[in-house]
């Protein structure tokens, strides 16, 4: 007979996500981890409360709750550790701030989420780390950018927004040799469809946000180390006293039940639409790595075992001073698309996309970049919107 941890490590991705985390035989076999809300703990002794010498010794350095996520996440990811932060913004901070000091040089590719761009242009500058923007496209030649005092070098692949592809292994590699951390930010594709952590990344970085939670109603964030990297992740999450919530931790918990499944529709929608929207007259592009046209598709085909539900496209747009009135008539003629900045819920939304911050990846010049993140609707009433909101756009 097989151990549990052996036919678990060898199972399908549902089935992984079904049983990860919590054992249930650890509470009075409840199949669900107890939520468990805590600052103070108890020792039964002054000797051990001296040692700490027990499991737990106080909230902000986990519980029964937090631990559950973590292992869960641990094991999906194939991490030595992992730490829960209150945003998906955090998770990028956190790591930053534990792995930086004052003189270092980071590089960051340019596609990157824009709140991490502002982080690092400011709070990072102000305490004395000098910040360089890569192109995505850069591979193993982000060699030529390292400098002696290069310490972490942070990819997102899929870029925020435009969805760029990066060669993370010749990264890695590259940045490894001149001695710096690489972070991740894998919220795109989960650890279902991309594992960083197998292909030479440090930290893998998730805004839980996202699809872990999706449901559009919790904020969180996680960060996990591979071995060498988890005691320094562990001390820096530490000494800034930061920790997860036992609700929303319990609720991330759950939303990983359903994710793979939510996860098989979001990405079947998702491309449907994309194939339909790349043989549009409107349409001057489409921004989406599972399609055989878009520029990064050999790197994702290669690295990646699914794309989730979020993708852009570029609007036909005529002059670029007429951009923003179109991008607004498809906007506003969407009825089951909210306007909203997240992703990751069961909810389409689409945005107008401002790429004003980027120094390498400038804007498309056909037209408006307007992104779409694909919901659990049914697909017919999906295309229906976004066939009204083509028309407005058409008509302005
Ligand atoms: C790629 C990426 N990383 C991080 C975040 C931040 O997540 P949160 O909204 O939880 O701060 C987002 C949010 O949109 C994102 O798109």
């Amino acid at each position: 007979m097989k151990d549990k941890a052996e036919v678990f490590a060898a199972a399908g991705p549902n089935t992984r996500l079904a049983h990860a985390g919590n054992d249930p035989a650890d509470f009075f076999g409840f199949v669900n981890p107890p939520v468990v809300h805590a600052s103070t703990v108890l020792f039964p002794d002054a000797a051990t409360m001296e040692k700490r010498a027990q499991k737990y010794s106080y909230g902000t350095r986990g519980t029964p709750t937090t631990d559950a996520l973590c292992a869960a996440i641990d094991e999906l990811e194939g991490s030595a550790g992992t730490i829960l932060v209150p945003s998906g913004l955090a998770a990028v901070t956190v790591p930053f701030l534990a792995f930086l000091s004052a003189g270092d040089h980071a590089l960051v590719v340019d596609s990157v989420y824009s709140p991490t761009r502002h982080f690092c242009d400011t709070m990072l500058t102000r305490l004395g780390v000098t910040v360089e923007y890569y192109d995505p496209a850069i591979g193993a030649g982000i060699s030529t950018l390292m400098k002696p005092n290069t310490k972490l070098v942070h990819l997102e692949a899929p870029g925020s927004n435009t969805f760029e592809m990066q060669d993370v292994r010749a990264i890695a590699d590259a940045a490894h040799q001149g001695g710096a951390v690489v972070t991740l930010d894998n919220t795109w594709a989960t650890p279902l469809y991309f594992r960083p952590l197998d292909h030479g990344v440090d930290i893998s970085i998730h805004a839980a946000t996202k699809y872990p939670s999706g449901h559009s109603d919790i904020l969180m964030g996680t960060v996990s180390a591979n071995a060498r990297h988890w005691q320094r992740l562990w001390d820096g999450n530490f000494a800034l006293g930061i920790c997860g919530s036992p609700d929303d931790s319990y609720q991330i918990l759950r939303g990983l039940r359903t994710m793979g499944l939510r996860l098989e529709r979001h990405q079947e929608s998702a491309l449907r639409l994309a194939e339909w929207l790349e043989g549009l007259d409107d349409v001057a592009r489409v921004l989406h790595p599972a399609l055989p046209s878009f520029p990064g598709h050999e790197l994702w085909k290669r690295d990646f075992k699914g794309a989730s539900g979020i993708f852009s496209f570029v609007l036909q747009g005529g002059s670029p001073d007429r951009f923003k009135a179109k991008a607004h008539a498809f906007l506003d003629a969407l009825r089951i698309f909210g306007l909203g900045y997240s992703w990751g819920g069961y909810e389409s939304l689409a945005v107008h996309v401002n790429l004003s911050d980027r120094k390498i990846c400038t804007a498309p010049k056909e037209g408006p970049v307007m992104r779409l993140q694909i919901g659990l609707e049914d697909i017919a009433d999906i295309r229906a919107d976004v066939e009204r909101g083509l028309a407005a756009a058409r008509a302005e």
